[in-house]
């Protein structure tokens, strides 16, 4: 059972910290165009992105960062990128994992990881069992992600643990079985690049996540702009379906959650 309650129930506990910040890293190719260069190297360059955006997440005690880098979609790519972006991946994560688990980084992937060559899923179960004890941050990786795969995965595992249930099923049940159920949903969604939609990434988990677009290209992407991010979220009322008078007059705290979901 997720120790954390669904946005649909009860108000999180609201800090000026975003506990979870998820990010689509997207522009990459763009970035290497504007500089004759290959959309790859768009890719490399963004590798230093995800590690300062690490570095600077610790920094601001962010306890959660989720990064979206392989779509369910993104098989459509060449294949020649395709490829790349998979070594890229392996590549990093081989450089990378010991300097993560010294600074205290517990490391998942979420996504269909069965199309992914046996050793790259052995990679990350080791770098999985390597950081499991780390609390600092929480990084979770999105990996031949969709969040229409997301849900669907979990309803086959909710039908499997309750064969022939007449009554139907409640949202924290499925949630229970969603692929981040070990942590609160996203209070604060970036996406990089310039373009505004949410291309397939935490379908369910996004429900009331605070949206912030920005035209930084990821490879350009740093600990500036993560603070504007941060700024913005902060001016934001959530509200969670109620008036904003409820909210000013007993403080979150004292709002009772809601009757039904
Ligand atoms: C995001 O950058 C990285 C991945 C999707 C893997 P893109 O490669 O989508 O870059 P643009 O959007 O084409 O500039
Ligand atoms: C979203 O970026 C996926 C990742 C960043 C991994 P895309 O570049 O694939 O998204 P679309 O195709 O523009 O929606
Ligand atoms: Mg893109």
């Amino acid at each position: 059972m997720s120790p954390f309650s669904s946005s649909t129930r009860e108000i999180p506990a609201v800090s000026g910290v975003p506990r979870h910040v998820a990010i689509i890293m997207d522009g990459n190719g763009r970035w290497a165009k504007q500089r004759l260069m290959p959309r790859v190297a768009g890719h490399s360059r963004g590798v230093e992105s995800v590690r300062n955006t690490i570095a600077a997440s610790i920094d601001r005690g962010i306890q959660f960062l989720t990064l979206f880098a392989f779509s369910s979609e993104n098989w459509r790519r060449p294949a020649d990128e395709v490829s790349f972006l998979m070594q890229l991946f392996v590549r990093s994560l081989r450089k990378e994992i010991a300097r993560m688990h010294a600074n205290g980084i517990r490391f998942r992937v979420i996504g269909d990881l069965s199309r992914f060559d046996s050793s790259l899923i052995e990679l990350i179960t080791e770098s999985e069992e390597l950081t499991a004890n780390n609390q600092r941050l929480q990084l979770t990786v999105a990996a031949n992600y969709g969040g229409r795969w997301d849900i669907l995965q979990a309803v086959e595992r909710l039908v499997q643990d309750f064969p022939g249930r007449q009554e139907g099923f409640t949202e924290d049940e499925v949630a229970q079985r969603l692929s981040m159920a070990f942590a609160p949903e996203p209070d604060l969604f970036i996406r990089t690049g310039g373009e505004k939609r949410i291309s397939n990434f935490l379908l369910w988990q996004l429900a009331y996540t605070e949206l912030h677009f920005t035209d930084i290209l990821w490879p350009d992407f740093d600990s500036n702009a993560l603070d504007t991010a941060i700024a913005s979220y902060r001016l934001r009322e959530r509200r969670f379906g109620r008036t904003s008078e409820q909210l000013t007059a007993v403080g979150s705290a004292g709002i009772p959650p809601a009757p039904h979901a």
